[in-house]
């Protein structure tokens, strides 16, 4: 039996890049996924992809910034399906500014992509896990909230409570069987990447990672579908870096990738 048969699963921000990744994935591995996202024709189309691969999906429209559609949208879920069983909270952005530069409506519209709406979500979710006793909760927060970004501070900071809201919800929700997990994407090729960087900076960003390349959407999917699955019973309350060493190098890449760079150099004189 796959490990995720007959579960509950929604994704948000699955239309597309590593929501996409992810919704497939729970549905290659025996989930029900509801994909969901703002753009509904663009859901629409990620769940007939997956359907039409011969596992089970179903499309929500839904922009997570509206928080009573959010809520309402719970509890049609639930009356539909019975319950649910995974939440994978994966819609979000930043854009990119200085420190100095940030304005209060920018940063008021960073704080409700990336952290308000999760809030909300993860509590509606959670108050239908509690009833059942069994849950999994997966936030897709980011390197950026493990250490400090340049130019993406309100991205950065909502990330990284992100991992605060994790934890504390490990805490208050592991007695009724419901466990709360974060992964931290490095950069990974996606839209959202390729519309911020151009070729030479994600071309950069690999060099700076110990594994010499970005990371793929699919290798974030499969991080998630392990922690949301059964077996993950006994992790609660861990960030998983998926980052091809980013983090483990700390600044040492940057040493690492300056004296390539002078060798590189040096060999062309
Ligand atoms: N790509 C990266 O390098 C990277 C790295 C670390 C973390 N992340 C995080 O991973 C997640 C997915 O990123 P991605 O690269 O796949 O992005 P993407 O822009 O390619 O896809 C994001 C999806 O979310 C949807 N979305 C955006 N705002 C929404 C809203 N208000 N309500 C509902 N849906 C909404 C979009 O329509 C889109 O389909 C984000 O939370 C992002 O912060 C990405």
């Amino acid at each position: 039996m796959k490990p995720l048969t007959g579960h509950i699963a929604l994704v948000t921000g699955a239309a597309r890049g590593i929501g996409q990744a992810i919704a497939l994935r729970l549905a290659v591995d025996g989930a029900l996924v509801i994909v969901s996202d703002r753009d509904g024709d663009a859901a629409s189309k990620t769940a007939s992809r997956i359907t039409a691969l011969g596992h089970q999906a179903a499309c929500l429209t839904l922009d997570v910034t509206d928080l009573e559609a959010v809520k309402a949208s719970i509890d049609l879920l639930c009356a539909e399906h019975g319950r649910i069983d995974i939440l994978v909270s994966n819609a979000g952005a930043g854009k990119s500014r200085p420190f100095l530069d940030m304005n209060e409506a920018e940063l008021q519209s960073q704080m409700a992509l990336n952290f308000g709406s999760v809030y909300v979500l993860a509590q509606a979710c959670a108050r239908k896990m509690r009833a059942t006793g069994y849950g999994r909760v997966v936030f897709v927060s980011s390197v950026t909230g493990l250490a400090g970004p340049i130019e993406l501070s309100a991205y950065g900071a909502m990330k990284a409570g992100q991992l605060g809201l994790m934890r504390a919800m490990a805490l208050e929700l592991g007695e009724h069987g419901i466990t709360t997990n974060a992964v931290a994407p490095g950069p990974t090729d996606t839209e959202l990447l390729r519309v911020a960087w151009s070729a030479e900076q994600v071309a950069e960003a690999g060099e700076r990672i110990p594994a010499r390349r970005i990371g793929k959407p699919e290798e974030v999917a499969h991080a998630v579908s392990f922690l949301a699955s059964p077996e993950a019973a006994f992790i609660n309350g861990v960030v998983l870096p998926v980052d091809g060493g980013f983090t483990a190098a700390g600044g040492y890449m940057a040493e690492v990738y300056r004296q390539r760079k002078a060798r590189q150099n040096n060999d062309k004189l």
